[in-house]
């Protein structure tokens, strides 16, 4: 069969956009260079247990429109967001709210915790911050910023927040309600059955063809010579032969188990705050969708420095990079056959809801 377009990846900005293709009578090949379809929203089933393979995936948007679209491909429950820190044993609520501060100076009402975040902002007396620990204390004071931040911080970036610049942590969100809902947005939730449902109905169309185990860099030439259009959804710099130079990112290591009991850590999300703890969180699966199989799937998730042939999860997205891409988004726009597309077309970090947004808005350009 020929086909109108070739779309690279078959994670979400692929999927969305071969799907559109589809209802206006477009014929699409979807080729994923990974073993299975869907990209970083993945889901396997382990022990009878949704596991997100890639990372914990929760949905949230404040977006009707967006809400209703994903809404199509799955039934979503009612799962919000609260993760809790590990400090050293100690257990603290997430988002900074009046649970975390009642457990940390056993203040009940907001304008004690209000007072208590003055008097250490005070204290600190920092009034030009010249880096991230400075920024972080003159915001919130020695405590929160010791416990709950500071540790935290340095496993992401592998840096001392001494050393990282103060811009990265603009404001720290600060909510004196005793609400643990880490999101503000108006919809929220997990697809019950796991995520991996929604791209195969994506895909499902009879005018589309998939195949994985299939690297566009494999075939870079005849693929450009044999589809007229393109939706690439994989790194951009490789996509130029790194000509201007490679583009950085944040990896993660994932080191996933099944235990034999039931519940673990009573949470989805348990950050560890403590420098010495390797790793910046465990996920316990189970908890997205309110699971009560006799097993449980955990995962710690380990930080690190990207290299070549580790996975590309964080865009870097400082004056250097930014730099960098900003060459190769030049060259991108003079092959106006080809969309970039994604959080790796784009190398910017986006949200499932802004991901679907921004294949949409695509789409709606090149179909209409
Ligand atoms: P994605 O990376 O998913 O898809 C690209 C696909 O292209 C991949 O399958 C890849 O294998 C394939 N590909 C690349 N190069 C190729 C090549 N040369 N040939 C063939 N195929 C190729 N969002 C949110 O809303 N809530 C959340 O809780 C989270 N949590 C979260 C945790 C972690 C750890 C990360 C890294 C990200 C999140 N996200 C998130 C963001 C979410 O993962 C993101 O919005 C989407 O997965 C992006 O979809 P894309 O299609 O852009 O990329």
């Amino acid at each position: 069969m020929s086909f109108d377009y070739l779309v690279v990846g078959s994670g979400l900005f692929g999927s969305t956009f071969a799907y559109e293709a589809t209802k206006k009578g477009k014929r699409v090949k979807v080729i994923e260079k990974r073993a299975h379809i869907g990209g970083n929203i993945y889901t396997e089933n382990i022990a009878g247990i949704n596991v997100h393979k890639y990372g914990a995936h929760i949905f949230h948007t404040n977006d009707k429109e967006i809400w209703d679209y994903i809404n199509q491909f799955a039934e979503f429950n009612r799962y919000t967001n609260s993760p809790i820190a590990n400090f050293r044993g100690e257990i603290y609520n997430l988002p900074f709210n009046m649970n975390t501060f009642h457990k940390l100076w056993g203040v009940t009402t907001p304008e004690e915790a209000k007072a208590k975040i003055e008097e250490q902002r005070k204290e600190a007396n920092i009034e030009n911050p010249t880096n991230l620990e400075e920024q972080a204390i003159s915001l919130v004071g020695i405590d929160i910023y010791e416990k709950l931040i500071k540790g935290y911080t340095e496993k992401q970036w592998g840096r001392k927040a001494s050393e990282l610049p103060a811009f990265i942590i603009k404001r720290l969100p600060v909510r004196f309600t005793y609400d643990n809902n880490y999101f503000n947005d108006r919809y929220q939730g997990i697809p019950i059955g796991g995520y991996t449902q929604i791209i195969e109905k994506m895909l499902s169309s009879e005018k589309i063809e998939v195949e994985v185990n299939k690297d566009f860099f494999a075939n870079k030439a005849e693929y450009l010579k044999d589809y007229p259009r393109i939706v690439y959804t994989g790194m951009i710099d490789q996509f130029f032969d790194y000509q201007f130079g490679q583009l950085e990112y944040r990896s993660l290591q994932f080191e996933t188990s099944v235990l034999e009991q039931e519940n673990y850590q009573g949470n989805a999300v348990v950050n560890y705050t403590d420098a010495k703890i390797p790793y910046t969180r465990i996920i316990e699966h189970k908890h997205f969708e309110f699971g009560n199989q006799p097993k449980t799937v955990i995962t710690r998730e380990y930080p690190k420095t990207w290299e070549m042939g580790d996975e590309p999860y964080y865009p870097m997205n400082d004056t250097r990079n930014n730099e960098i891409f900003r060459q190769y988004a030049k060259l991108a726009e003079e092959q106006p056959h080809i969309i970039f597309g994604g959080r790796l077309g784009m190398y910017k970090y986006y949200d499932m809801h802004q991901v679907i947004a921004a294949a949409l808005s695509a789409a709606k350009k090149e179909l209409n």
